[in-house]
This record gives structure tokens, C-alpha cells and sequence, in this order.
């Protein structure tokens, strides 16, 4: 998965010029209706011409990518968008229940172009939910997963259980099971599907294409994206600037990545340090020195946003790239604020787990500090479903203070804004009548 001179991560070019790519996005949709064909229906092949690096019937599908661009008045008022302005892209809609689905299929079907057998990756949950699906859906490989002890939300663990795969738990957190599942991987001869795999980040791609397609093709002035490996956001940069380069949009949006500021890697070497990607010339050794610091310190990532609870996100240089093509830009959000905003997208109508609630509590605080503006037409990637991680939404919501501080106390979160607490009634009649009068 590396380049064998330079160690950094490979990536995938194509030769536009000799490929059928065609000259309008409105293209795409035309596919919609011969959507009976699993390619047409699929999300992710449907924009085949676009990530054409397998020929599209050799591409695995298990329907992905049927999401939502959602323009929530709820959530829009609470970040101070104008509504109508705001829209929601729900990746939570996806068959494992996260965004991870666009680009397994791609990986999947590039193991598959490859021959494996066996596909493996580390994972903060979703990666290994939306790997243990696939495998189990098409039975085309067996599934190893690497995650960290005590570092998943028992959804996406119940997930990996319950669809099959070989689960490792390793004494450790993400980075610890990243470090070995490449070791393990290429002793054993494993596929892996980590998002150090270029094939994952042609999936992510999508995404990118679906809210164009949501706004009627139509650029919006921002994406608001959750930051935890930076698969996504490499992803949508590299989608924007292939876009760009093949005439089929005029302009590039631009790109916020919002770090949990407990696992704040990418905010602090960007925004503090200011590295840049600098045409390919970042710098690297601010970067060393960085990590250098974190392990002397003994410094680990810690937030409730566990999907995002990351020390070294592995593609770290695609993403400051993707900063560059998009005129980017990281910020950090408190547990807290990722919360609050959880809360909000819930009383919105589409709940998320709270690494995706990042995106609205970045929006809310970019327009606190004026970059973004009301009248900006913003999308926040919602990257993950709310029953992904219900320990988290219930503490928010409880009346047991104990449960409160166990959960989310111990992670810096002092009270819960908009919580909607149970009411407790004695099983009897009266009191259950009395107390719906009382409360509604
Ligand atoms: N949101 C959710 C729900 C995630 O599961 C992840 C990553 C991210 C955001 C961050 O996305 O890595 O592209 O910046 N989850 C990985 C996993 C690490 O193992 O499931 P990114």
C-alpha cells in the first residue's frame, strides 16, 4: 500500500484522456432509471466513469450509497446557517450504517480484481462493521478485524460479531491495532482495507458526487467533515479536484475538517504548527517532531467520539493536500459541543453517532467566528448512524448523574443542554395520566 521508494501512501491517477468520462454531471443521473441493474442502483457505481479502475462488472455491490441530502431547519437554525442553507448528507443510511460502505466496495473490489481471500483492517468500529458485511453478504472473503480492547461502541462490536468475522481484540487503542494489522497483514498475505488503501478513498469519492447531485449539481460553498484517519476528507478533496480538472464543475468548495480536541492531530499541525501540504513539499519534519513530543509525553487520543479517537491519522499528507485543493481549513470541538450538537441532529430528525455530530458543532462554531457566513450554502457530512453508539446518547439523556459521570463526565462534559429526560411514573393509571398532563 506504499510507495516502495518514498514509504508515503500510493494513489490512484487514471488517464482521463483515454477514458469515456462524460461531459455533463446530469449524466449520472440518467442511471437512476435503469436502476434494476445492481451497477445503476448501487451509490457508488453509478458514478463508475469516475473511479473506472475495475471494469464495472467485475464491481462488487451490496447496494450501498443510497443516502440522504437532508436540509434540516432544526439544525440550521442551531448553527446560525440560514435554513435552507444547511443541508445534511446522511451516510448513516448506508447497508452497515456509515459512510465506510462507499469505500469498501471499492477496496472489496479491487481484493477481488486481485484474488484475495482474506481481507483485514484495524478499525474504531465502523471499517470493521462495514468489512464484516461485505464478507458476509457476498461470501467472497473471510474477514479479519484488529480493534483496540474497550475502544468500540458495543454497536458496531455487536456488528462485527453478529456478521462473522475473526475479531482480535489487541490491549490497545486504533494506532496500536493499525501498527500491527500491517505487520500481521503482510506476513500472512492479507488484503487490507484500511484507508491506506487508495481503493477505499475512490469510493469515499461518492459521497462527494451524491451531495452534488443532491443540489441539483450544483457547488455548494462548504463541506464540513468529521476528521478522525482523514480517509473522508482526502477523499472529497481528490473527488473536487478530478471534477475541477475534467471540466465538470467550475469551482471547488471549500473544505472544513473538525478534529475531536482530544484527538486533535490534524488541528494542531495544521492550524497551530501551520504545515502545509506546500505543492508536495510539506513539512515532514514538523511532523516527526510532533509525534516525537506525543510519545514522549505519553499523550493518547481521548474523546467520546471513539470513531475519531486517533493519534496518527494515516493519511495525513492526502489530507493537507485536500486542504490545499479546497482552500481548507481544521478546527477542534469539546466532547461537549460534539454532544450538544449530537442532540440537535437528533431533535432534527436524522440522529448520528458523535464523531459525525462533529461536522454540525464545527459549522455552529465557524459561524460564531464569522468564516462562515449565514447565507453560505454548507453540508455537514453526518458519517454514521445514532444506534452506532447508544451508551453515549442515553447518558446524555439520563436522569442518573451516576450514569451521566461514568459515561460522559469522566470525558470533560458537564451538563446536557438539550437532553430529553424519561419521566418515572409508579405503574398505576392515575399517576401515568397525571404525569402526561403535567409534561406535555
Ligand atoms: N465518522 C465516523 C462515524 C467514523 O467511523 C470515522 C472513522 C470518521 C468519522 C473519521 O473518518 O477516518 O475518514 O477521517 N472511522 C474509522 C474506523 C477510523 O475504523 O471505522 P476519516
Amino acid at each position: 500500500m506504499a510507495c516502495q521508494q518514498c514509504g508515503d501512501l500510493l494513489d490512484v491517477v487514471y488517464d482521463w484522456d483515454r477514458l469515456p468520462v462524460p461531459d455533463a454531471l446530469d449524466a449520472f443521473a440518467r442511471k437512476w432509471a435503469r436502476r434494476n441493474d445492481p451497477h445503476c442502483f448501487s451509490g457508488v457505481w453509478r458514478f463508475h466513469e469516475l473511479l473506472p479502475f475495475v471494469p464495472v462488472e467485475q464491481c462488487v455491490t451490496v447496494g450501498e450509497g443510497q443516502t440522504l441530502l437532508h436540509a434540516s431547519q432544526g439544525v440550521a437554525e442551531y448553527t446560525g446557517v440560514r435554513p435552507g442553507r444547511l443541508h445534511l448528507q446522511y451516510e448513516g443510511m448506508n447497508p452497515s450504517g456509515s459512510f465506510k460502505d462507499n469505500g469498501m466496495s471499492a477496496a472489496f473490489t479491487h481484493a477481488r480484481f486481485v484474488g484475495a481471500t482474506r481481507a483485514a483492517c484495524a478499525s474504531t468500529g465502523n471499517t470493521s462493521a462495514s468489512l464484516a458485511l461485505y464478507c458476509s453478504v457476498t461470501r467472497l472473503m473471510k474477514a479479519v478485524i484488529f480493534i483496540g480492547s474497550g475502544k468500540i461502541s458495543s454497536g458496531k462490536l455487536s456488528q462485527a460479531l453478529d456478521y462473522g468475522a475473526l475479531t482480535v481484540q489487541i490491549s490497545g487503542d486504533f494506532d496500536d491495532a493499525m501498527a500491527r494489522v500491517k505487520e500481521v497483514s503482510q506476513q500472512l498475505g492479507i488484503y487490507l482495507v484500511n484507508s491506506v488503501n487508495p481503493f477505499r478513498l475512490e469510493g469515499q469519492k461518492t459521497i462527494m458526487f451524491r451531495v452534488l447531485e443532491g443540489l441539483g449539481w450544483e457547488v455548494p460553498d462548504w463541506i464540513v467533515v468529521p476528521g478522525g484517519n482523514l480517509g473522508n476528507s482526502s477523499a472529497f478533496g481528490k473527488a473536487f479536484h478530478e471534477l475541477e480538472q475534467l471540466g465538470l464543475i467550475d469551482r471547488v468548495p471549500r473544505l472544513a475538517v473538525i478534529n475531536a480536541s482530544g484527538a486533535n492531530t490534524l488541528y494542531e499541525l495544521v492550524e497551530k504548527r501551520g504545515v502545509r501540504w506546500n505543492g508536495g513539499d510539506p513539512n515532514a519534519a514538523e511532523v516527526c517532531q510532533y509525534y516525537d513530543s506525543m510519545d514522549a509525553e505519553g499523550r493518547r487520543a481521548s474523546t467520546i467520539a471513539s470513531a475519531i479517537e486517533i493519534n496518527r491519522p494515516v493519511n495525513f499528507n492526502k489530507c493537507i493536500r485536500a486542504l490545499e485543493w479546497c482552500d481548507g481549513l481544521v478546527r477542534e470541538v469539546s466532547d461537549q459541543q460534539i454532544l450538544d450538537a449530537k442532540a440537535q441532529v437528533g431533535a432534527g430528525g436524522l440522529g448520528c453517532e458523535p464523531a459525525s455530530a462533529a461536522s454540525v458543532a464545527g459549522t455552529k462554531l465557524l459561524v460564531e467566528e464569522g468564516t462562515i457566513r449565514p447565507d453560505d450554502r454548507v453540508v455537514c457530512i453526518l458519517t454514521g448512524h445514532q444506534l452506532k453508539d447508544p451508551t453515549a446518547t442515553v447518558a446524555y439523556h439520563t436522569t442518573d448523574q451516576d450514569q451521566f459521570n461514568k459515561v460522559l463526565g469522566s470525558r470533560g462534559v458537564r451538563r446536557a443542554a438539550f437532553a430529553n429526560r424519561a419521566i418515572a411514573v409508579p405503574n398505576d393509571l392515575d399517576e401515568i395520566i397525571k404525569a402526561i398532563r403535567l409534561y406535555s
